[in-house]
């Protein structure tokens, strides 16, 4: 199945990670030890290494990681013939530093991490990850197969107390204490089995003006499990040390957040390396056009951040 995932601030990731490149069109006159590395930490529907591939004239190596072995497998079609090499392994990136050795490959050039799941992820995974359909509440990024951890676990094992600490400290749920005291008065009659289900629960737990307002009542709940079952933000702050210790200097990471609490870790960890003398390529961070809105509402809290080493 092709992916239907849009990349968002796909010219401004482009641009903003390329920018002074020099392009060589002649992959056969290269020597792959000159080529550049280019590793994709979240490669999804892999439109962001496609783009770069493109701009380059296939004048790279690509490394990528994913979690989820339908985007390794997508991958490797759509890129195939667009890179001198290409690697795509299905493993959290945070293993980026392992895989890097795994493979000889001492020296990376770009960066990329565009977090989160994917909209193949959201609408075709039957893994639970939308509140509007009704799937096994899973919400892992992999195989669901591998993972003893799902969001079922979170839901009808823990204690309502670390249930909403979960719902308030990765979802900033303002009602998180109402909710986990739902969650936890409905699975003392039956398991909370389905999206849907909790969905469901959520919205019965939370005031008549959140019920209506603009966005669903259940949309931090979901972010906030996803991010504990994936264990995202920990992924984030290691796949952001061993990204940086393995980029050559004046190599370029960029990252794409869509919270509040993912784009806290980038902005610091960019100022702490730029105080150590890399160059923050983004004052402020990169945000979408109205015109990419009008086309795709998932960027609307897309931030991107660029660093130079
Ligand atoms: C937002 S999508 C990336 C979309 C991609 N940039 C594109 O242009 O299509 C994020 C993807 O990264 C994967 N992912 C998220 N965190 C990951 C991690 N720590 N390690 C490996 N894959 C991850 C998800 O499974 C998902 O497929």
């Amino acid at each position: 199945m092709q992916s239907i995932h849009k990349p968002v601030l796909l010219q401004e990731v482009v641009r903003g990670i390329l920018g002074d490149v020099n392009l060589t069109p002649d992959l056969s006159l290269q020597d792959s030890n000159t080529i550049p590395w280019y590793v994709d930490c979240t490669l999804g529907g892999a439109g962001h290494a496609l783009a770069i591939a493109k701009a380059l004239n296939g004048n790279l190596n690509i490394l990528a990681f994913d979690r989820d072995p339908l985007a390794v497998e997508r991958g490797y079609k759509s890129l195939n013939g667009l890179a001198k090499q290409i690697i795509i392994e299905n493993i959290n990136a945070r293993n980026i530093k392992g895989v890097l050795n795994k493979h000889s490959i001492n020296s990376v050039k770009y960066i990329l991490m565009d977090l989160g799941i994917s909209s193949d992820e959201l609408e075709n995974s039957g893994r639970g990850f939308s509140f509007l359909k009704d799937e096994p509440l899973l919400m892992t990024m992999g195989d669901p197969s591998t993972y003893e951890f799902t969001a079922k676990t979170i839901v009808n094992e823990w204690q309502e107390e670390n249930i909403a600490d979960i719902l308030y400290g990765y979802g900033e749920e303002r009602f998180s204490r109402r909710i986990a005291h739902n969650i936890c008065t409905y699975r003392t009659k039956k398991i909370v089995e389905t999206s849907m289900e909790l969905a469901e629960i959520i919205k019965n737990a939370v005031p008549v003006f959140y019920r209506r307002g603009k966005i669903h009542p259940a949309t931090k709940s979901f972010q906030a499990l996803r991010i504990a079952v994936n264990d995202e933000l920990k992924s984030l702050e290691q796949i952001l040390k061993d990204g940086y210790d393995s980029m050559e200097t004046g190599g370029k990471m960029a990252v794409i957040s869509f919270h509040s609490l993912e784009d806290r870790i980038v902005k610091n960890f960019f100022k702490n390396k730029s105080i150590i003398g890399s160059k923050i390529i983004t004052k402020k961070p990169v945000i979408a056009s109205e015109q990419e809105l009008l086309e795709n509402p998932r960027a609307r809290s897309a931030k991107l951040r660029i660093l130079q080493k």
